[in-house]
């Protein structure tokens, strides 16, 4: 059995609804099973006896992670080891999801699985101690993605078009690089994995192809937003500068990943950015 832990997260929804369309049958839990509590995830195992189990629960509020470590530790690093706890235990193959924050952004490379690691952010560090702890166990899939927004979720592109149907103007900025990502992408490759019963595992980077600023994003955001009818008036977008945007997290400046291993390893195409955000769009307007 298939279990989905975090289900009504961002990625979560769209990993369910891949499921459902591939007829995998799959138990769906959400945040009444507490990952920390390894109690509670040890009386749900037993009832799903899960073969596989993708772990979609995590503290993603990257600026509140600041003020509120301990619950960002707990969940992203605790609450990973008790799901490999439990992994272990029942064989299970578990595919668990990292973030590109766990790099400081100083490079100028895209940034391979076996580069040096420095967050700049608590919820970077929790992440990359969660990623150890889901590495530690044999049948384990890490996949560090980047930048997700999705349909069922509050993400960057929603904002955008939110602000930019309410300002003349708006400023995005245009000094952090890297690679915006769809989540029925992760999905579509966390499905395939499944089906094809691949014995992939270890540290990975997945994203859409392409690295740009957010305020390219957002330029094309506007772009398809005018083109699908979600924005109905005219907005100016200026780039600006992160140290005009100051946030409580400091972010890497460039977190483009490598993902020749992952498109070696599995045989695969990545998706380019652009395409990715014209599904979503396509789906967004037929939802
Ligand atoms: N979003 C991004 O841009 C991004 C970028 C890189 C990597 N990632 C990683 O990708 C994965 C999926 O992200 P996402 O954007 O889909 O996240 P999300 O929408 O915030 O979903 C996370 C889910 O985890 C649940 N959760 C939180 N604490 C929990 C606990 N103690 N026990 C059980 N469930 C708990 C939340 O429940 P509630 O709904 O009740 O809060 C929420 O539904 C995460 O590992 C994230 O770190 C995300």
């Amino acid at each position: 059995m298939i279990w989905v832990i975090g289900s009504n997260g961002m990625l979560a929804r769209d990993i369910i609804l891949m499921l459902k369309k591939k007829d995998l049958k799959y138990i769906a839990t959400g945040a009444e099973i507490d990952i920390t509590s390894l109690e509670s995830l040890k009386e749900e195992a037993v009832k799903i006896k899960p073969s596989y189990i993708i772990n979609c629960a995590a503290y993603t509020k990257v600026d509140m992670a600041e003020d509120e470590s301990d619950l960002a530790h707990k969940v992203n690093a605790e609450g990973v080891a008790n799901i490999a706890v439990i992994a272990k235990d029942y064989n299970a193959k578990l595919i668990h999801f990292s973030t590109d924050y766990v790099f400081d952004g100083l490079s100028q490379n895209p940034y391979r699985e076996d580069d040096k690691t420095n967050p700049l952010s608590i919820y970077g560090k929790t992440k990359l101690e969660g990623e150890k702890h889901a590495l530690r166990i044999d049948n384990s899939l890490v996949l560090r993605v980047s930048w997700l927004y999705g349909i069922n979720g509050a993400n960057f592109v929603y904002t955008m078009l939110r602000l930019m149907n309410e300002k003349d103007s708006i400023k995005v900025v245009s000094d952090q690089y890297g690679s915006p990502t769809n989540t029925i992408d992760i999905a579509n490759i966390v499905i395939d994995i499944i089906k094809n019963n691949s014995n992939i595992s270890g540290l990975y980077h997945y994203t859409n192809d392409g690295a740009i600023s957010w305020y390219d994003f957002a330029l094309e955001i506007y772009k398809k937003g005018i083109e699908y009818k979600q924005i109905n008036s005219e907005c100016i977008i200026n780039p600006c500068v992160t140290r005009e945007y100051p946030t409580k997290a400091i972010r890497p400046k460039y977190s483009l990943m490598s993902k020749e291993h992952i498109k070696r390893d599995l045989s695969i195409e990545l998706v380019n950015w652009k395409t990715s955000l014209d599904i979503f769009f396509h789906t967004l307007i037929n939802k």
